[in-house]
């Protein structure tokens, strides 16, 4: 309550210096009825959610925009949703005019940890709030709480997932496509897989062609990495350890442009374009996070200190370099064929009319799905 109190009185600095600036994006959403709402009876700040891009993954777009969209509005809290598309001073601009229309809260992706230490030490400084949204920000102590999943476990399905899809296949030749090294999770992801395929490198039974990461997971230049590595490897190839469905998709497409064998390739985020590769049987598994849950934590969290509230939420403590963040992670999940069927009618997994359109069709029928 007390802080409560505090950031009402720079929110109405704030709000008082900036009026007309809000709605400029065409994503604004508001939950009808300005910022003050029957539940609380108080001020309620506004939540500026920054998205990183919509390339590198189509989730940010496809399910995290309209799930938090759906959260706030739910609980009558204006948001403003915006997406920098990759760039790095783009997204300081959102921030900072979102903190000059009046937000209260941050939810951010970051671009990187330098950026969005930046970002958030700005924010500190004016009194907003900021919850690290799926990549936690390095060495800042300006971050409030992060809400992702567990990566680490992201990353040892992707492992255990090429395991079981390779077999026993002796001296399987294997390629590593790692995650932009800019971006936390993929170190997370990489600690995981690798914990489950190092050991199969080290014993002798598996040999690594390439280990590479690919920028901002740019899947343009997973292609052309990914190409190398076949070059480099004479077209010997036996699976892929790709960090997420659209670098999956960069190798499977190479792959096929050389008019090589399908081989076990892994992937993350349960793409429509991931499980259809899986169908088909050209991607062996994918990571499903079921984004609704991530969408739902953070916007609880963002809602509680909107309106001035400590936040209920159990967290759990992350070390970020610089303090401990606190913390909730939601469980991800292996899919493979076998178990795609389950997650149909999830409210962040493609419909099973989706995946099993047009050419894809014949294959579902196969599968019985
Ligand atoms: C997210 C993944 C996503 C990747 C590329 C990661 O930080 O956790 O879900 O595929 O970024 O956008």
């Amino acid at each position: 309550m007390k802080k409560g109190a505090v950031w009402l009185a720079t929110a109405t600095v704030a709000a008082s210096l900036v009026v007309a600036g809000c709605g400029d994006d065409e994503n604004s959403t508001s939950g009808g009825g300005g910022s003050s709402t029957a539940d609380s009876g108080g001020d309620v700040g506004k939540v500026a959610v920054l998205l990183p891009d919509s390339k590198s993954s189509v989730r940010w777009e496809t399910y995290d925009r309209p799930l938090l969209k759906a959260a706030f509005q739910d609980a009558g809290v204006e948001a403003e949703i915006q997406n920098a598309e990759g760039d790095k001073a783009t997204q300081q601009q959102q921030a900072e005019q979102a903190i000059t229309n009046g937000a209260k809260v941050i939810l951010l992706v970051n671009l990187d940890s330098g950026s969005g230490a930046a970002i958030a030490a700005n924010a500190k400084s004016q009194g907003v709030k900021v919850i690290d949204y799926d990549r936690l920000t390095l060495d800042t102590d300006a971050n409030d709480y992060y809400v992702s999943f567990d990566n680490e476990k992201v990353g040892q399905l992707q492992g255990q997932g090429l395991v079981d899809c390779i077999g026993d296949k002796a001296d399987a030749q294997i390629a590593v496509l790692n995650g932009s090294p800019t971006d936390n999770n993929a170190t997370l992801f990489k600690n995981g897989y690798d914990s489950v395929i190092n050991p199969k490198f080290d014993a002798g039974e598996w040999t690594e062609v390439d280990d590479q990461s690919v920028p901002d997971w740019d899947n343009q230049k997973a292609l052309t990495i990914f190409e190398q590595m076949l070059q480099k490897a004479d077209n010997k190839v036996d699976g892929v350890l790709a960090a997420n469905d659209g670098l999956g998709n960069a190798a499977i497409s190479a792959l096929k442009q050389r008019k090589l064998p399908q081989i076990p390739v892994t992937g993350q985020d349960a793409t429509l374009e991931g499980l259809q590769n899986i169908v088909n049987g050209d991607q062996c598994m994918t990571v499903y996070k079921a984004i609704e849950k991530e969408a739902n934590a953070a916007a609880e969290l963002a809602i509680a200190l909107a309106k001035g509230k400590e936040p209920t939420v159990e967290t759990v403590p992350i070390d970020n370099g610089t303090h401990e963040v606190p913390s909730v992670l939601e469980t991800p999940v292996s899919v493979t064929k076998d178990n795609i069927s389950e997650y149909f009618g999830n409210p962040d997994f493609p419909t099973k009319e989706d995946i099993c359109a047009g050419e894809v069709a014949a294959k579902c029928d196969e599968l019985g799905l």
